[in-house]
């Protein structure tokens, strides 16, 4: 991880300590990470029953606000309980489009005790933004927002 990604790592920390509501929290996060360098777009879902449902956002609108579990790149995500990296979404057929820019998209878990309680999605409009760094990035930040779902 490189040291921009560690400092995010800290001020995320600070962001979930701070005083407010959770999607208050939560909405600071997303802005944090969307602030990123090819970080587009940030969703946070919470897996309610079999849905996901969208809790906080920064970048932009989405028409997703429930996904059903095994639908979408987010979907696949809840049936495997891992993080899925895809580097064209344009080539992939699980892709559920938010808009015409988005290239690739990275979605990582928040588990307790192996149950999947919600998830981090980040979109890019550069193909190929993500990989292990950013897995081991927001593998930091789930951790972090864990209890807070
Ligand atoms: N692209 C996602 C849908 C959610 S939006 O990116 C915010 C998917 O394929 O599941």
């Amino acid at each position: 991880m490189n040291s921009e990604l560690q400092i995010a790592v800290a001020k995320a920390e600070l962001l979930v300590e701070r005083q407010g509501s959770v999607v208050e929290r939560l909405t600071a996060v997303c802005r944090l990470l969307q602030a990123l360098p090819n970080y587009t777009g940030v969703y946070l879902y919470a897996l309610e029953g079999d849905t996901l449902v969208l809790k906080a956002f920064e970048g932009r609108l989405t028409e997703h606000i429930r996904i059903p579990s095994g639908i979408g790149i987010c979907g696949a995500s809840v049936k495997t309980h891992a993080p899925v990296i895809v580097e064209d979404v344009l080539s992939d057929p699980r892709y559920l489009a938010c808009n015409l820019e988005t290239r690739s998209e990275i979605v990582f878990p928040i588990l307790r005790d192996g149950v999947y309680l919600a998830q981090i999605d980040v979109d890019s409009d550069a193909p190929a933004a993500f990989g292990a760094n950013d897995e081991a990035f927001l593998g930091k930040v789930a951790a972090l927002l864990e209890p807070m779902f």
